[in-house]
């Protein structure tokens, strides 16, 4: 054999072992999740696992206290959303959403110093509507929260502001004429998976209701007017669903055929009201909160802070790995009735 061939051969051997080592780590456990041969299966590394298992920890319920046998409402001056709770079991969600949302700062956060029952503070004003948004999660979207349940420890996590929310993104800067047309593309951002698909997804299907709609059933043209750019968008959302699960595409479809209900996985049926309920909470909670936030919590184009799917799942197929907390505090299952 010639020598530049041996060093040819030698060159790809070094570039197959480094691209196996690269893409599929050893160690790597494969779970099947559909039929034989069909190519329905996760992949996933037990190291990072083990890391997502570790911060997925619940913290320890307060333990129960007897009843006062007397409501909040009759004891306190301003209670609009718990009114209806035992006042003793009042003070203990008091220390526990101390602790989910504001650990460190205590109940100073939302509370100041003219009394407990004023509302000067609009950490307080947000809570009292996050209280509602989070009976809201527990009774009415069970299609998709299921046996699990939040609380505010689902999305906040021992802090103020949750790790993962999201705003409407500016347009780039760029260079004038025709490339100043870039339908938000080719600028590589984390939440589509450093591709070169449209970023600002959520802003389309999570705050807007754009369909996502793409693939044609027929090889040619036939009845589907879906445009090239609406796919574009719609691989981007896709992608960023999948990394906010730490799943592939896989876990809801079977990638012969993406569209085809028949052939997709149950998960599939609760991302889809996943995507309704997160629309839901953006326009019916976060968005007409914009006004009560400080500027300092707007984004780049002043709009408010917004949920998606990584602001409860945090990476993980159910958050906090479907672990229960609610049930500890029975006050957030249910809306209250109107007083
Ligand atoms: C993350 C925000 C937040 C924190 C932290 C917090 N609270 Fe509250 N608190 C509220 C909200 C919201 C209400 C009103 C609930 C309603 O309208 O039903 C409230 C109401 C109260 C009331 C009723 C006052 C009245 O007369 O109307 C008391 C008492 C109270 N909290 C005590 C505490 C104590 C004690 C702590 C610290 C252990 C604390 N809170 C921490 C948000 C908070
Ligand atoms: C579905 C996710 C979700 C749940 C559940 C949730 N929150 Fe929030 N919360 C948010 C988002 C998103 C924001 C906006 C973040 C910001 O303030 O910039 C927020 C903001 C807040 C803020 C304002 C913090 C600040 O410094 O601006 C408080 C206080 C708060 N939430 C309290 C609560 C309480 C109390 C509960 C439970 C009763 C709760 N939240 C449940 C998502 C959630
Ligand atoms: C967590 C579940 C889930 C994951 C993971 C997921 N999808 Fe989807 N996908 C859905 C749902 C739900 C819909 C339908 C949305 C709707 O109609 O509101 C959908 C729709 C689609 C469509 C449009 C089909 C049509 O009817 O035209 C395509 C294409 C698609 N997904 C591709 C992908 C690709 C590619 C990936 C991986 C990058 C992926 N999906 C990952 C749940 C998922
Ligand atoms: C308010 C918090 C919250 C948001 C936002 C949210 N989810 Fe979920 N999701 C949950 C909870 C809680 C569960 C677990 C339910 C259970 O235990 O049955 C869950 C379960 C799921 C499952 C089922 C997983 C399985 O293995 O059975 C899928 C798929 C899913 N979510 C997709 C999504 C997608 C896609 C989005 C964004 C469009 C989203 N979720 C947004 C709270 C949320």
């Amino acid at each position: 054999m010639n020598f530049d061939i041996k060093i040819l051969l030698v060159l790809a051997i070094i570039v197959e072992v480094f691209a196996i080592a690269v893409f599929e780590p050893p160690g790597s456990v494969f779970v099947q999740q559909g039929y034989r041969g069909v190519g329905i299966q996760q992949v996933y590394q037990p190291k990072a696992i083990e890391k997502a298992i570790a911060e997925n920890k619940l913290p320890d319920a307060i333990p129960a206290e007897a009843p006062a046998g007397q409501l909040s409402s009759a004891v306190y001056q301003n209670v609009q959303v718990l009114g209806d709770v035992d006042a003793n079991e009042f003070l203990r969600l008091m220390n526990a959403i101390t602790a989910w949302v504001a650990p460190e700062q205590g109940c100073t956060y939302c509370h100041a110093e003219d009394g407990f029952a004023s509302d000067t503070l609009y950490t307080k004003v947000v809570s009292r509507r996050m209280l509602q948004m989070t009976k809201h999660l527990n009774q009415d979207w069970k299609t998709h929260t299921g046996a699990a349940g939040v609380t505010c420890y689902t999305c906040h996590r021992g802090q103020p502001v949750p790790a993962n929310i999201w705003f409407h993104k500016p347009a780039l800067v760029q260079a004038g004429g025709l490339t100043s047309y870039r339908t938000q593309q080719n600028a590589p951002m984390e939440n589509v998976g450093l591709t070169s698909l449209p970023y600002d997804v959520d802003t389309n299907y999570l705050s807007g209701e754009d369909q996502i709609r793409v693939q044609g059933t027929h090889a040619l043209p036939y009845g589907n007017r879906q445009s090239t750019k609406q796919t574009e968008y719609t691989y981007g959302l896709m992608t960023e669903m999948s990394k906010a699960l730490g799943v592939n595409c896989t876990y809801c479809h079977n990638s012969r055929a993406f569209a085809d209900w028949s052939q997709s996985s149950p998960q599939r049926v609760t991302a889809w009201h996943g995507i309704r309920m997160a629309r839901d909470l953006n326009h019916n909670f976060l968005e007409p909160l914009q006004s009560v936030f400080p500027a300092n919590r707007l984004g780049p184009m002043g709009d408010g802070p917004k949920v998606n799917c990584a602001t409860c799942h945090a990476g993980v197929y159910k958050p906090l790995f479907g672990q229960n907390m609610v049930q500890d505090y029975p006050e957030l299952l249910t809306v209250s009735a109107a007083k």
